[in-house]
Formats: C-alpha cells, sequence, structure tokens
C-alpha cells in the first residue's frame, strides 16, 4: 500500500508544516502563479453535508493548479444505493485520484478509514470535532491582517459545543501559546480548557482581544433551543453597542455561513474591522497550498 498523507487533524500535523503551508499559502495568495495543466493529477471530493466555502474552494484550488477535480455528491451518487464507503473509495482510486476530500456528520468515519484506503484524505469537516482547513485559512487572515500568529488575544463567541471550526481553531492557536477567551450561552458551552483558556460569562473581555471570532448558530445540531433569536441577539450577538468595545486595529471574523440579525448585526458586517470576505479570498490560496503538498510533495 502507498504511504499516505492526511490532512485530518491540526494535532496530527506537525508545526514546520503547519508554517510551510502557511507560508505557501501567503505566496499564492499574493503572487499570480501559472500552473501547467496536469490533468493526470485527479483530486476527488466526497461532500456528505451541505457546504459553499469549503467546496468551491477545494474546486476553484485544483482549477488554478492544473489538476482534474472529480466531485461526488452522496445523494446522487452509488452510496445511496448501499455502496461501501471503502468500495466506493477504490472506485475514485481506479479513476485516478491521488486524494479525495471528505466532508461528513459521521464523527468516526475518516478514523476508521484513513488506514485503509491508498488516497490521501482531506478532511473538509467532520461531524462538530474537526475542520482543519478552516482553521489553517483563519491562520493565513489572521497572519495577513495583523502581520503576526503570535502573542494574540482571540476571543470565540457563541455554540462552541457543535463547532469543528472552533474546535480545530483552539487546537492550532494552543499549539501557538495564543491566548483563547471562551463566550458562549447555557447550553452551547465547550468543556475544553487549557493554560491559556478563559471561560468568560460578560462581554467585559472584548476591550482586550486581537480577534473576534463569532460562530454560527448551528441549528441543525440542536434538539432544542431555549434562547430565541432575539434573546440571542441581544445576549450574545456582536451588536453596536459590543463592537464599540473592540479595539481599533483588532479584526472580526466568522467562518460562514452567517445568521444575520442572530450571532451577528447588520452593523458589524458593515464595520471596517470585519474579515468574513477575506476569509473566503485565503481559502483558495491556502487549499492550494493543502492539496499541492499532498500531491505533489511541494511546500
Ligand atoms: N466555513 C465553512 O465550512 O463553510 P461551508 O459550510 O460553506 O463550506
Amino acid at each position: 500500500m502507498r504511504k499516505q498523507q492526511h490532512f485530518i487533524k491540526i494535532n496530527e500535523i506537525n508545526n514546520d508544516t503547519l508554517n510551510g503551508l502557511l507560508l505557501k499559502a501567503i505566496f499564492f495568495a499574493e503572487n499570480q502563479t501559472s500552473h501547467q495543466l496536469k490533468p493526470e493529477k485527479v483530486v476527488a471530493s466526497i461532500f456528505m453535508e451541505p457546504s459553499t466555502r469549503t467546496e468551491l474552494s477545494f474546486k476553484a484550488a485544483c482549477s488554478r493548479l492544473g489538476y482534474t477535480y472529480l466531485d461526488l455528491h452522496k445523494d446522487r451518487s452509488s452510496l445511496v444505493k448501499g455502496e461501501d464507503f471503502l468500495d466506493t473509495l477504490d472506485v475514485l482510486e481506479a479513476m485516478g485520484a491521488k486524494t479525495v476530500i471528505i466532508r461528513t456528520s459521521d464523527e468516526s468515519l475518516i478514523d476508521d478509514i484513513q488506514h485503509r484506503t491508498n488516497l490521501n484524505i482531506i478532511n473538509a469537516g467532520s461531524g462538530k470535532t474537526h475542520h482543519p482547513t478552516q482553521a489553517l485559512l483563519d491562520l493565513v487572515t489572521m497572519k495577513r491582517e495583523l502581520g503576526r500568529i503570535n502573542n494574540l488575544k482571540i476571543g470565540i463567541v457563541g455554540d462552541l459545543l457543535h463547532s469543528r471550526v472552533a474546535n480545530s481553531t483552539i487546537d492550532l492557536h494552543e499549539k501557538l501559546g495564543n491566548e483563547l477567551f471562551f463566550w458562549s450561552p447555557k447550553g452551547f458551552e465547550t468543556k475544553r480548557t487549557g493554560p491559556k483558556v478563559n471561560h468568560v460569562s460578560s462581554d467585559d473581555f472584548i476591550k482586550e482581544l486581537d480577534v473576534l471570532m463569532m460562530l454560527r448558530v448551528q441549528f441543525e445540531r440542536h434538539e432544542n433551543i431555549a434562547i430565541s433569536n432575539s434573546d440571542y441577539h441581544q445576549a450574545y450577538g456582536l451588536t453596536p453597542p459590543r463592537l464599540s468595545l473592540l479595539k481599533e486595529n483588532a479584526i472580526i471574523m466568522h467562518p460562514g455561513p452567517f445568521n444575520r440579525g442572530i450571532e451577528i448585526s447588520n452593523e458589524a458586517l458593515e464595520d471596517a474591522r470585519i474579515k468574513i470576505f477575506h476569509q473566503v479570498q485565503n481559502a483558495v490560496p491556502t487549499r492550494m497550498a493543502i492539496l499541492q503538498y499532498l500531491m505533489e510533495g511541494k511546500m
């Protein structure tokens, strides 16, 4: 069996590799590189949960690198006829794929298959636990917007319980030694702790932050929500009074998609410090860096 290289969890990727990918992503973001067509380099994706940003940015990244991209959607595939997932991966490999990008709600699927396929696996979001490529592109955004990735104070607000982005972001910033502040309504809290983790109970901490990351309320992962949308917005949303607490040179991030008027106000979305669409722009070069590393061993 070929030795695969995966990109599944931040904690399984060493710091040198993460740093190399960060620099390569910034290079791709700031230089219009041209790549020869390499149709024999085949990347496949299997999305079993909805996506706009992740799926399209991987597709765009493949296109910019000259690769062939095969996209399989569960509902239109033979998976719905009962084809085994590993047999499906064998089909993709037989079509020339070397890497597969997987998004799934199943927390254990990627762990179960990672040693049973010849394909490199990129985790494009698994359940509530991991979204490593989002964490890396958010780091690229911090580096490009703030000029540094260390000595940061980062606040993460909202539905931490269900957020795979938050989990991968926490993994990454624990490695970097950054200070983290978590603020969530009852029933949305994470149990994660750490030497530089602060669980806070009021919005005062916003004044100290370099980065304020707002999270989507993941309605599809809650059985019931005890707080109304308007109460949530008043109590935990990024409203004009909370915006006024934030330093002038801080940035506001959100992995998207956002619930306008729930976790984030129209005023915040129009604020000069908001970087949501910078995050989207950085997604393509970041995913190019990851793909080129796995497909060609280049960094
Ligand atoms: N941030 C993110 O993963 O967005 P999509 O669900 O649109 O891919």
